[in-house]
């Protein structure tokens, strides 16, 4: 079995963050998204992978996955010139995935599954496809199922206006290579894109068999910051262990499941868990936590953070009040004043957003 990995798109949702980044970079507990993706497939037993890219991110996604790479996988980078839709993205992978059957993963997506259980129950039962569905409540956003009295999918739409159930498409999907065929019997929808969903759509109108198993853990679409930070939450709630590399000196307070990194320096800090801090930083006289991400090289002075991911050498200091759910690009700098006069100073790229009392 092949895996398929969309790692290409454009992100707009979480601008400006992916402006400069891919949105499957963006990390969640100092761990790129992308790389959950490729450690459940890999634990699944998968081990050659193709990874659709864009012009815009492809490199910085190869140069990534290049860290994550084991001994015994296999990477094959596929460009895919425009996000032309899901069902675009298996159509130009064809060459690579030849006649395999082939599980799809979203890069944007965290999913707590048993990959390989489900791998499993598709080849022995052979179904044509199969798809995890999961209650949520606002479907608008999701490809939708719904299902007959017996639980059989009988439609799917992406992205309904007026929803016919609360069954999200969850962003896994096992394929025979019987979708090519539906893939080219599909038109690009409103949004100009070949859906995925449609051509499931087209198997379940040729009477193929398309399997649905409600997926009973959790699962994240990292799309937009709140879901980000939910999945920042849900990561270093579940996986967070308490392991302190840096040094923390005897000032310092630290409550629960809080992870530093070699290299950090804690002085005078109060830590509540679950909190990553990466290598290198510099955590001085500041509050942190709970369910927040430092990057590496960080420098957090005289201010308090909870609920937050903050990427790689960020500059906080001196802020009056306390940082929350807020989701900081690397490099950023939030710093008092040095005028006396109340005003704020801003340098912002497009799309930035900062909220004040
Ligand atoms: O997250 C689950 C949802 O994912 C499903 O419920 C929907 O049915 C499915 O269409 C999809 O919807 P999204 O609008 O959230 O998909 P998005 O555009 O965010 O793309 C998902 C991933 O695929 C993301 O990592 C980017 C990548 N991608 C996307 C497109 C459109 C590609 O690699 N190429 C593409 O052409």
């Amino acid at each position: 079995m092949k895996a398929l990995i969309l790692a290409g798109g454009k992100g707009t949702r979480l601008r400006p963050l992916t402006y400069a980044m891919a949105k499957q970079l963006v990390p969640v507990a100092n761990k790129p998204i992308l790389h959950y993706a490729m450690d459940s497939l890999y634990q699944a037993g998968i081990r050659d992978f193709g990874i659709i890219i864009s012009p815009e991110t492809g490199e910085a996604i190869k140069l990534s996955l290049h860290q994550w790479l084991k001994d015994d996988a296999r990477l094959t980078f596929i460009p895919q010139d425009e996000p032309a839709g899901l069902a675009h993205a298996v159509r130009i992978a064809k060459p690579y995935l030849e006649d395999s059957d082939f599980i799809m993963y979203l890069g944007d997506n965290l999913i707590n599954a048993d990959l390989g259980g489900h791998i499993a129950a598709f080849q022995s039962a052979g179904y044509d496809a199969s798809i995890l569905l999961k209650q949520v409540p606002n479907p608008s956003s999701f490809g939708v199922a719904e299902l007959d009295s017996l639980g059989q999918v009988i439609r799917l739409v992406e992205k309904p206006k007026v929803p016919k159930s609360d069954l999200a498409l969850v962003g896994v999907y096992l394929f025979k290579s019987s979708i090519f065929n539906a893939i080219d019997r599909i038109q690009p929808s409103w949004r100009g894109e070949l859906e995925i969903t449609d051509a499931i759509q087209r198997l379940i109108d040729d009477n193929a068999v398309v399997h649905s198993r409600i997926h009973p853990g959790w699962w994240l679409d990292t799309g937009k910051k709140d879901d980000l930070l939910a999945a920042n939450h849900v990561v270093l709630n579940q996986y967070l262990n308490y392991e302190i590399k840096g040094d923390v000196d005897e000032a310092s307070r630290l409550e629960g499941r809080i992870h530093v990194e070699a290299g950090a320096v804690v002085i005078g800090s109060h830590i509540t868990g679950p909190v990553i801090i990466g290598k290198d930083c510099r955590i001085e006289n500041a509050t942190i936590g709970p369910f927040t991400s430092v990057g590496d090289g960080c420098v957090l002075k005289d201010c308090q953070i909870e609920n937050s991911v903050i990427l790689e050498e960020c500059h906080i200091e001196a802020v009056p009040g306390c940082i929350e759910e807020s989701l900081l690009g690397r490099g950023c700098r939030i710093i008092k004043s040095p005028d006396t006069q109340e005003s704020h100073k801003f340098l912002l790229a497009d799309h930035s957003e900062i909220q004040v009392v």
